[in-house]
């Protein structure tokens, strides 16, 4: 049985006020979940500060992303040892936007995945297939690729300590979800990919999902056999709206 896992990716938001309330109304509402893992991954600025807030609680804290180096002439990046030091147990990486705006390529994401793991953070690797993709029907091919670089980068093994997200990129921040079957068609497909090389391995990867994920459609979508969780965006920066999905992920642990 693999533990569900919901994280919140708040991307370009937050402020100390914004942090401090949604934080704290998370941290509430968890004292009536079990058998769930549930992270936040604010901007890397407020990091110290939902650390301090989350101090003793089980609440985990993740960045949105790192660099692929340890240290060195890399203005304006932060190193995953960082993120270590300072309490963080994620990192978001390969996420669409970042691919697509700022240049990751398969390859860069494969290096910081190595980084992250080194450094001790279990990496949340983000894959998925954007509109065009899908109605080309590419959407296998795609993931397959992403999922091939991190896979010849850093070995099979490497996923008992990463945590995959499908994100399909015509999902995210759209309101338009994938049916729950579309979405357990690529879990099953990416868990599959990894059982050619290792099938305990498969076996034990947490697979997200992550594209306009709500209280509303969150249950028929952890329902399915493959979907072991979600990576949020917008419904994570109001704590009810992201309590109501993690309810929903304990509720499928029975
Ligand atoms: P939304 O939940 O806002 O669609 O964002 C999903 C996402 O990109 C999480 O990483």
């Amino acid at each position: 049985m693999r533990k569900p896992i919901v994280v919140g990716n708040w991307k370009l938001n937050g402020s100390s006020a914004d942090n401090e309330s949604l934080v704290l109304g998370v941290i509430d509402g968890m004292r009536e979940l079990n058998g769930v893992d549930v992270g936040v991954c604010p901007p890397f600025v407020y990091l110290p500060q939902v650390e301090k807030l989350a101090e003793a609680t089980d609440l985990g804290l993740g960045a949105q992303n790192c660099s692929e180096h340890d240290s060195g002439a890399f203005t304006g990046e932060v190193a995953p040892r960082m993120l270590h030091d300072i309490g963080a147990r994620y990192v978001i990486l390969g996420h669409s936007e970042r691919r697509a705006m700022y240049g990751e390529t398969d390859e860069m994401v494969s290096d910081k995945v190595k980084a992250a793991l080194s450094a001790g953070l279990t990496p949340i690797l983000c894959v998925g297939e954007t509109l065009e993709q899908r109605e080309a029907d590419e959407t296998e091919a795609v993931v397959r690729q992403q999922l091939a670089a991190v896979i010849s980068g850093n070995g099979i093994q490497a996923f008992e300590h990463i945590v995959i997200a499908y994100e399909p990129v015509w999902a995210i921040g759209t309101g338009r979800t994938a049916s729950p079957e579309q979405a357990q068609e690529v879990h099953a497909f990416i868990r599959g990919q990894l059982a050619d090389h290792d099938a305990n391995v498969a076996q034990s990867v947490r697979i997200q999902y992550g594209g306009s994920m709500k209280p509303g459609n969150a249950a028929e979508l952890l329902a399915q056999p493959d979907i072991d969780g979600g990576l949020i965006g917008g419904a994570s920066l109001k704590s009810e709206d992201f309590l109501g999905i993690c309810r929903a992920a304990a509720d499928t642990v029975g």
